[in-house]
């Protein structure tokens, strides 16, 4: 299935590892350029040589810690000299925060942050260039609402998909999609530690229908549906990738 991705560019935070870096290589091979940022440079520059020896269109790599008060600005700005528009932003970055029931401010204030002001502040710099261009989708990863023990990044994601959806509501009649997309575990560097030994085997064999951990390969498949042409009725929506993990129908 053509995806008519081609020619078109993408902004993907957290490029670097996991879940992005495979997005970030998935839309690289349907001929998508992308602006891939994170953190590690020299992870990065490995991306920009996979995505080359691959024979994707070269991506612009661009290290910046999302932390940074200024790096939404920094991004959105780095992003558009070097594709010129932006056509596809996958808001990804993000850090599994577990947290003690009354410990301190330090992992909430990181971690929400992370996982939502920033992301909302990367959208919100790049709004302006969508309504402009009467285009554009929008894609964030999210979590899961069914943790039966404190993770600020989760709590962080909640809000996400809920200002996701408000936006959708108020950039549809830009032509401008907002969707989300919520892994259930996918095996990562993110979620590995809580997992030593057989721990995630035992785990996903008793909670996971599908009896196993996704890959990264699941996500990205998925997402570079939502963020094609193809999905051009989608939005305002959560898409779940977790082998059924989920135990709420709706
Ligand atoms: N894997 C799962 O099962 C799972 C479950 C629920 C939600 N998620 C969500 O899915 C997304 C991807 O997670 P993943 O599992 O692929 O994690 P991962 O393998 O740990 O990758 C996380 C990515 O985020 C970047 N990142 C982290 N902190 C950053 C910072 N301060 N500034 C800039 N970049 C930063 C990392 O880049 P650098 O290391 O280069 O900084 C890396 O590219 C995250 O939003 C996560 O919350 C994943």
């Amino acid at each position: 299935m053509d995806l008519y991705l081609k020619g078109k560019t993408a902004l993907v935070t957290g490029a670097s590892k996991g879940i992005g870096r495979a997005i970030a290589k998935e839309l690289a091979a349907e001929g998508v350029k992308v602006f891939a940022t994170g953190r590690n440079l020299d992870s990065l520059n490995s991306l920009y040589s996979e995505i080359i020896a691959n024979g994707g269109h070269a991506p612009v790599v661009f290290a910046q810690d999302l932390l940074a008060p200024d790096a939404p600005a920094k991004i959105a700005s780095a992003a558009l000299s070097a594709l010129g528009h932006i056509d596809i932003l996958v808001n990804n970055a993000g850090q599994s925060q577990p947290a003690d029931v009354a410990g301190p401010e330090e992992p909430w204030n990181i971690s929400m942050a992370l996982d939502f002001e920033r992301p909302r502040q990367l959208t919100q710099a790049l709004i302006p260039h969508f309504m402009a261009r009467k285009q554009g989708t929008i894609l964030n990863l999210t979590s899961t609402y069914e943790l039966r023990s404190l993770n600020v990044s989760a709590v962080a994601k909640a809000a996400l998909a809920m200002w996701a959806k408000q936006l959708s509501a108020e950039l549809g009649k830009y032509g401008i999609r907002v969707n989300c997309l919520q892994p259930g575990l996918i095996d990562t560097d993110n979620i590995r530690p809580y997992f030593p030994g057989n721990e995630g085997q035992k785990y996903a064999e008793t909670e996971i229908p599908l009896q196993h951990f996704g890959e990264v390969q699941d996500m990205a498949d998925m997402a570079v549906f939502l963020v094609s042409p193809r999905a051009k009725y989608i939005t305002g929506t959560v898409s779940i990738v977790d082998g059924g993990g989920r135990r709420s129908a709706f």
